[in-house]
């Protein structure tokens, strides 16, 4: 058998990498993504060599562009947040893992594909629905799901029986798991379990802590076009280096800190800290120049339909027919998301505090208290009010007459 394996190149993945030589007896095709997490990606191939995987069979691609490109940014066209708060950085990364995975398994010929994910959690989910909609008939092994291993104790054990080295500190328990990609770091469990108990600060990875950030604010402006955002400071950027731009403004200004408890697919809460520092400017600045440029009625419908499509990403439904019909909704609606806002980063706030674009439906003649022009009579709304207020009066009428005290 042969199987594509997502591998990290960390301890868990390896441990997942020899078992399936071992009990499956599989030949083993690596695939480790490049999504920004941080840190290199090469040492990965000489880990997967060492642990036998035949160079031809290793596969490592830089995604970072598609991922900000054709993930991130159709995201934030709709200004997504799961349950009012979570930006949703884990979530909206697996699909693309997937993708590749699957064309990586077609391209090698190969039998089935595995992933790392724990059977408690949304990962298991989001990877799986994303194989089987690319992917129908693929076989799919999940390790944690299968493997006889209950403690850490014994995966240490089968490591240290094949040869698989260990770090020091990873002896014992890691202290949380974490995910980490361009948009954010997500870290759970451990000592993050007891929801009541505050986050110790050295969970945290991309961000100072707002009381550490400088008393000066910093002032930037982005650029969108359509709906993404385009240049920083008037410096056009692709996808990848912008989001850098702004996690690296975020990271200094104390920004995009988020300690959740949340509701997984799977029925259980969890707690999770995140760390989502430009993607956090970036949905301030998104909303900022949609509040000049998009219509209200076009606006209060994205609003109504956004924790739809936010629980389709966080459920893992990327690839359903249901997530690309609000997509395309979502993203007609930006056809006027054009335009500048500038933003005050200080001390953990992305304010949105100047908005521009010639496609502005902000009429300052219109809106003003002074003299403005005709094109407005204030004796019209004496009507629109009377009108909205019939149905008001004529209950309140009824009231009266059934309960006169
Ligand atoms: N709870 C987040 C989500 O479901 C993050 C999951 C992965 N994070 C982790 N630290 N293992 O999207
Ligand atoms: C995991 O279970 O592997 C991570 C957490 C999650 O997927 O929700």
């Amino acid at each position: 058998m042969k199987v594509v394996l997502a591998y990290s190149g960390g301890l868990d993945t390896s441990i997942i990498l020899k078992w399936l030589q071992t009990e499956y007896d599989a030949e083993v095709v690596t695939f480790t993504a490049d999504l920004g997490q941080g840190g290199e990606v090469e040492p990965a191939r000489r880990k997967a060599e060492m642990l036998g995987v035949r160079p031809e069979n290793i596969f490592i691609d830089d995604l970072r562009e598609e991922f900000v490109r054709d993930f991130v940014f159709p995201m934030f066209r709709a200004n997504t947040v799961y349950e009012g708060q979570y930006l949703l950085g884990t979530s909206i990364a697996r699909p693309l893992i997937a993708k590749r995975q699957i064309e990586i398994a077609r391209q090698v010929g190969a039998d089935a594909v595995c992933h790392g994910a724990t059977g408690k959690g949304n990962d298991q989910v989001r990877f799986e629905l994303g194989y089987y909609a690319l992917e129908p008939d693929i076989k799919v092994i999940a390790p944690w799901r299968e493997w006889p291993y209950a403690s850490r104790e014994a995966l240490i054990n089968f490591a240290e029986k094949h040869q698989i080295p260990i770090a020091k500190d990873k002896q014992g328990e890691a202290p949380f798991s974490v995910d980490a990609n361009l948009l954010h770091s997500s870290s759970e469990g451990k000592v993050l379990e007891d929801p009541a108990v505050d986050a110790p600060e050295y969970v945290h990875q991309r961000t100072i802590s707002p009381e550490d950030a400088p008393d000066e604010a910093t002032t930037v402006t982005i650029d969108f076009e359509k709906g993404d955002p385009v240049a920083v400071d008037g410096k056009a950027l692709s996808p990848a280096s912008l989001l850098e731009k702004l996690n690296s403004l975020g990271h200094d200004n104390g920004i995009g800190r988020l300690d959740l408890v949340e509701s997984r697919f799977v029925g259980m809460k969890s707690r999770g800290v995140y760390e989502t520092p430009g993607g956090t400017i970036l949905l301030a600045a998104h909303r900022g120049m949609e509040s000049i440029t998009l219509d209200g009625g076009a606006m209060h419908l994205k609003d109504e339909l956004m924790p739809r499509y936010a629980s389709l990403i966080y459920n893992g439904f990327w690839f359903a027919p249901e997530r690309e019909m609000l997509q395309a909704a979502i993203d007609h609606s930006q056809q006027h998301v054009t335009g500048r806002v500038t933003m005050k980063l200080y001390k953990g706030n992305a304010t949105v505090i100047g908005r521009e674009s010639a496609h502005s439906l902000y009429d300052q003649d219109l809106v003003t208290f002074e003299e403005g022009s005709g094109s407005y009579d204030h004796r019209d709304a004496a009507g629109f009010i009377r009108l909205n207020a019939l149905r008001l009066r004529t209950l309140a009428q009824r009231k009266a007459r059934l309960d006169p005290t």
